[in-house]
Parts: C-alpha cells; sequence; structure tokens
C-alpha cells in the first residue's frame, strides 16, 4: 500500500459532538481522511460510530465541531449542505440499513443513485456499475427486493457510485454477510479505491477492514482513543485485547 498520508486532507471532521435530542453521544471526535486512501473507524458497540456517519446526513444532532472537505482548494462547510446536496460535493453515503429500494428494479435503483455530478453520464455510469457488477447486470429488470443480502450490499455500493463521489462513506458495508462474501467485499472496496475515490468507514470487522485501510481509529464513549497505521492498529495486542476483540 502507497504511503497516502502525505496526501492533501479531504474529509476533515473537527472536534465533531452532539447526538440525539438532548443525549451526547459525540464528545469532540477528529477524524481526518486523506485524498484517496482508505480511513476505517472502528470501536464498541454504541461508541459512536454510525452517529459521526448520521452527523454528516442531519440525521444526528451537532451541537459543536465541524466537518468540511476540500474540493479543488475550496474548502466546504459539509454540516450546512443539506443531505440531497452532499452528492452535488462529491459525497456518496451508504448507510448501515435500508440502503436500497426494494420495489424498483435494479435498474431504477442506479438511475435514482444518480446525479449530474463530475461531468459524468447516467447510462455511462450505469453501463460501468453493470461491467462491475455482473450480477446485477443479469438482472437488472428484477426487483431489488429479490436479491440476496450480499447482492443488495453491492447495488448500496453500486447506487452510491452513480453520483461518482470524491468520497464514499460506508456503515459496515460487511453487516451480515456470509464469511465468502466478506472477502469480495473488502477485495471490491481495495477496487473502488484504486479505481480513485476516497473511503471514510465504519466496521465491527476491525481487523478486515483495518487490514486494506491506510489509516485507523479507535473510537470509544465518542471519544478518540487510538489511531495510526491500519495495519499497525490491526497488529496491536493491547488495541485487539480492549477494542477489537479476538481473531
Ligand atoms: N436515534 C437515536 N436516538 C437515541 N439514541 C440513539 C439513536 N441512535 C443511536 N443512539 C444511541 O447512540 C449511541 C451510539 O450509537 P451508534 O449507533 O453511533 O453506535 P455505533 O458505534 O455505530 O454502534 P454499533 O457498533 O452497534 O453499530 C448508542 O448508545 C445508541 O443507543
Ligand atoms: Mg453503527
Amino acid at each position: 500500500m502507497s504511503d497516502k498520508s502525505s496526501n492533501k486532507i479531504l474529509l476533515t471532521i473537527e472536534n465533531l459532538q452532539g447526538g440525539y435530542g438532548d443525549v451526547q453521544i459525540l464528545n469532540g471526535v477528529s477524524i481526518k481522511v486523506p485524498e484517496k486512501s482508505i480511513v476505517t473507524i472502528v470501536g464498541p458497540n454504541g461508541a459512536g460510530k454510525s452517529t459521526i456517519l448520521k452527523s454528516i446526513y442531519g440525521i444526528a444532532k451537532v451541537t459543536a465541531g465541524s466537518v468540511t472537505i476540500n474540493k479543488d482548494g475550496n474548502i466546504r462547510n459539509v454540516l450546512t449542505s443539506k443531505p440531497h446536496n452532499l452528492s452535488k460535493i462529491g459525497i456518496g453515503y451508504v448507510p448501515q440499513i435500508e440502503n436500497i429500494f426494494p420495489a424498483l428494479s435494479i435498474e431504477e435503483n442506479l438511475e435514482v443513485g444518480y446525479v449530474d455530478y463530475a461531468n459524468r453520464k447516467m447510462e455511462d455510469l450505469k453501463s460501468e456499475m453493470f461491467q462491475r457488477y455482473p450480477d446485477l447486470a443479469n438482472r437488472a429488470k428484477s426487483r431489488a427486493g429479490t436479491l440476496s443480502g450480499g447482492q443488495r450490499q453491492m447495488l448500496a455500493m453500486a447506487r452510491a457510485l452513480m453520483s461518482a463521489p470524491d468520497v464514499l462513506l460506508l456503515d459496515e458495508p460487511s453487516a451480515g454477510l456470509a464469511p465468502a462474501l466478506v472477502d469480495e467485499l473488502f477485495d471490491e472496496l481495495v477496487k473502488i479505491n484504486q479505481s480513485g475515490v476516497t473511503i471514510l468507514m465504519v466496521e465491527q470487522n476491525a481487523r478486515r477492514a483495518l487490514d486494506i485501510s491506510d489509516y485507523g481509529y479507535v473510537l470509544d464513549m465518542g471519544r478518540n482513543r487510538h489511531e495510526g497505521d491500519g495495519r499497525k492498529l490491526a497488529d496491536d495486542p493491547e488495541i485487539v485485547g480492549i477494542y477489537l476483540g479476538r481473531k
């Protein structure tokens, strides 16, 4: 893996605080995502991992801190952008659950994900996705609700890629997948990253995720606890023991 730590920081989360109603979940989280890198956030259940991504989408309430994206030297405030505009500033999101439209066809799901961004045509992006995911191409006209768990996760990813994002936010992409599919998924993420897409993901499958990550953050009780090179974190016995569980 090439060192991307000197790349320009694409997405910056700075001292993020907030939660739900009056309950504060995030107590000052800071995360830097260098351009073209894969960054993973791990940590115990309830640490606030999903809440970070939800804050960006206005689903959780932010009380302090900032999230910015650097688009060609132009620093934009992500938190003041409406959720439906985030894809227009280069951010794609695959939520943990309910990330496809089961009643729509596979092709329609892709079309719904399309955003006129980066001068990309819908038809071109669609054929790219069908090339990348032959399983989806074979069933383009079928309802998405008929797909298996693994195929749904593929479709959710493809839908997000239809906006040609600069950075993809993924919440537990491997959740609920059979072990063989988990390997496939992580290989797929590496390929997506190699095609130029920056990735910020939250994962329970900490070791596997950190293994493919340039950088990782361990979050606990809404605070940064540890951070470092992805592989080194995954191999650190103390971190593994306390936060990541056994192999
Ligand atoms: N909509 C909500 N309203 C109130 N509390 C919530 C809501 N969603 C999450 N929480 C609480 O916020 C805390 C952090 O939740 P979050 O989903 O961010 O954790 P997580 O790190 O993603 O955990 P997991 O590994 O289980 O996905 C938890 O205590 C959770 O119960
Ligand atoms: Mg979560």
